[in-house]
Formats: structure tokens, C-alpha cells, sequence
């Protein structure tokens, strides 16, 4: 197994319309030799997130650009889930921001449902699944636990950042340096158990 799931070299589809993303996870791969081409540019379909979970939505995304591209797919899924909500917004965690992607209103929710309660803990989650045109797949998840604080604090980062205080820091994701949160993000800890199995040096 620990060989057929080895990638090295050739061009790995990336299942996101979204530029940004795509950027980032080009230049986390590159060091590796691997080519990386975008769901756009290859003409793939956007599928609908019917799972139930952040696996299953990344899994669903990964597979339907595998075969659709006849090439292996990385797909990413993410968000935040918060106790006191059993995980809410959690796989909803865009949805809540609304076609506008309004997340000054999206946080003011999470604390608006937070009140008659004094649990403030959640967590960040993102699942990244690689697959196959063949169907294999693997998945991988990061998650970072912290804080929430009201009102949101920095101008930083994107989505919920301005709420989350990580474990042990003071500062929200939205007032730290990109690189810090970088180094600690629920993203960064996904791709570095992906890179450990699948690009590394071989064993
Ligand atoms: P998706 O993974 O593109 O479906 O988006 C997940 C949503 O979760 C984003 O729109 C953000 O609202 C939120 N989210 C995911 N990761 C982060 C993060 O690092 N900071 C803040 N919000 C995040």
C-alpha cells in the first residue's frame, strides 16, 4: 500500500474552482516535483457536498475528479465546528456565510447561539482526500482546538479567523502573522500527514 499511494512527478489534478486554494496547494507541492493542474482548467464539474462529513465531502469531490480527468485528484473540505453546537456550522461552515460569503454575519450567528452558554470551545477541521481514476482513496485530517471570543479581533486571515484564539496563544487567527498561523492551522497539519505518506522520500 505504502507504494501504490506513493505519488511521484506527473500532474495531480486539484478538485477546487477556487484560485486562491489552488495557488497555495501548487506551491506546498512543488518542492515535490509534482505538476498540479485546476478543476477549471481541466473543465470539471463542481459536485454537489451531500456527505455527511468533512471526509466524505472531500472523498466525493477527489473521485469525481479522478475519473472525470483520468488523472489522481486532491480535494479538500473544511471548517469549524463548535462544541456547545454538537459541531455546528462544522461541513456548513461556508453555507453560513450566505451567497454574499458574509462572515461578519456568520460569526455574529455562532455567538448569537453560543448565548445561555459559557462553553466557548471549537475546533478547526480540514480533511484532505486524494484518489484514484480507479477509485482508491485516502484521506487525511488536521484539526486545531481553541477558543472562541466575542467580538471577532483582526483583519487578518478569512471565514471565522477573527473568533478562533488556537491553544496556548492569545491572539485570534485573524490578528496573527499568516505564517504563524500557518505553521499550527488545522490545513498545515492535514497536509503534513498527506506529504508524509504520498510525497515524501521513499522508504
Ligand atoms: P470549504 O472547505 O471551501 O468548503 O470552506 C470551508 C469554510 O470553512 C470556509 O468558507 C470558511 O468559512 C471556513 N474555514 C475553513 N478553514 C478556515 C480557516 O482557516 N479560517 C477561517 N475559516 C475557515
Amino acid at each position: 500500500m505504502a507504494e501504490t499511494r506513493r505519488i511521484t512527478g506527473g500532474c495531480l489534478a486539484i478538485a477546487t474552482h477556487n484560485p486562491g486554494k489552488l495557488r497555495e496547494i501548487a506551491e506546498l507541492l512543488r518542492p515535490y516535483g509534482v505538476e498540479t493542474v485546476g478543476a477549471a482548467a481541466l473543465g470539471l464539474p463542481e459536485p454537489e457536498e451531500t456527505g455527511a462529513t468533512f471526509e466524505a465531502n472531500a472523498q466525493l469531490k477527489a473521485l469525481t475528479a479522478a475519473r472525470a480527468s483520468g488523472l489522481p485528484a486532491l480535494a479538500d473540505d473544511s471548517g469549524l465546528a463548535v462544541a456547545a453546537l454538537g459541531g455546528a456550522p462544522g461541513i456548513h461552515s461556508a453555507r453560513w456565510g450566505g451567497p454574499e460569503k458574509d462572515f461578519a454575519a456568520a460569526m455574529r450567528r455562532v455567538e448569537r447561539e453560543l448565548a445561555g452558554t459559557t462553553d466557548r470551545r471549537a475546533s478547526f477541521v480540514a480533511a484532505l482526500a486524494l484518489a484514484w481514476p480507479d477509485g482508491r482513496v485516502e484521506t487525511f485530517r488536521g484539526e486545531v482546538h481553541g477558543t472562541l471570543v466575542f467580538p471577532p479581533r483582526g483583519t487578518r486571515g478569512f471565514g471565522y479567523d477573527p473568533i478562533f484564539v488556537p491553544e496556548g496563544g492569545r491572539e485570534t487567527f485573524g490578528e496573527m502573522e499568516p505564517t504563524a498561523k500557518h505553521a499550527i492551522s488545522h490545513r498545515a497539519r492535514a497536509f503534513a500527514k498527506l506529504i508524509a505518506a504520498c510525497f515524501g522520500a521513499a522508504a
